[in-house]
């Protein structure tokens, strides 16, 4: 008998629960909390893969070429309808770990809240361990990004849980940033770390505690960079 977090990768899991739970559909944090650190990483004019769905980037943000996916075919025929009149946003029931229907470089940005975080905490897929999903997941990411693309990733995972992950599967140059867990009414006027500036960032991710101190109330964004370069040894198929 699996437990609901294992099944997180699953999409009767997710199917199940979308068909019970009432929208809006957006976890983590709200378009609107994130958007002073994706207009400084994207701008709008760049065609953005959402793994999942932020109806706030076109109605709230101004992007005009937004195609969201997701594994749930329940939550993709629900936003399809809700959004049938927005022709920016396109919705597709797709995995993430084989985006074949993409060509390689169609995205100047790919943006994940909660993606990653599900299926690195499901047990095994389609024969492959978690870490092994995590992996094929990063490098479709990295095929469907252009040169210098950015994968904007949101997650609970501090970097001791993410960083050698990201570092292993493909040649990213990686930034950081924070924002606070807490609600977006309740959000202070005076966070501890300004959003828009990046956490002092180490090969091993020590130098983030020495930063935020032990355990910080925050949802980590990770701005990994597709940097091509003669030195870029990993991911390269496919690469634009
Ligand atoms: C915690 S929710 C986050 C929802 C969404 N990212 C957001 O912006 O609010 C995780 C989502 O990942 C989706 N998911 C899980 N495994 C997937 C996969 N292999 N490919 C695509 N989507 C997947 C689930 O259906 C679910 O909608």
């Amino acid at each position: 008998m699996t437990t609901s977090t294992q099944a997180y990768g699953e999409p009767w899991y997710w199917d199940n629960r979308y068909s019970n739970e009432p929208g809006p559909f957006d976890w983590y944090q709200k378009y609107l909390t994130l958007a002073p650190i994706i207009n400084l990483y994207v701008p709008p004019s760049h065609p953005v893969l959402v793994v999942a769905f932020s109806e706030g980037m076109v109605v709230d943000g101004g992007y005009t070429d937004v195609v969201n996916i997701d594994i749930s075919s329940v939550v993709i025929e629900a936003m399809k309808t809700k959004h049938q009149d927005c022709p920016q946003l396109k919705f597709m029931k797709m995995d993430v770990r084989d985006m074949n229907d993409f060509q390689s470089g169609s995205f100047g940005a790919v943006i994940d809240k909660g993606t990653l975080d599900s299926i690195l905490v499901s047990v095994a897929m389609c024969g492959n361990n978690s870490r092994q999903n995590a992996t094929k997941m990063l490098e479709e990411i990295w095929r469907v990004l252009k040169d210098k693309g950015v994968y904007v990733l949101v997650t609970y995972g501090a970097p001791l849980y993410r960083l050698r992950l990201l570092q292993e599967s493909c040649s990213w140059t990686i930034k950081l940033h924070v924002i606070e867990k807490l609600a977006s009414e309740e959000k202070s006027d005076n966070p501890f770390w300004e959003l828009t500036k990046p956490v002092p960032l180490n090969d091993d991710g020590s130098s983030v505690e020495e930063a935020l101190g032990q355990n910080p109330d925050v949802h980590y964004i990770y701005i990994c960079t597709k940097e091509i370069s003669a030195n870029s040894h990993k991911c390269m198929t496919g690469a634009v």
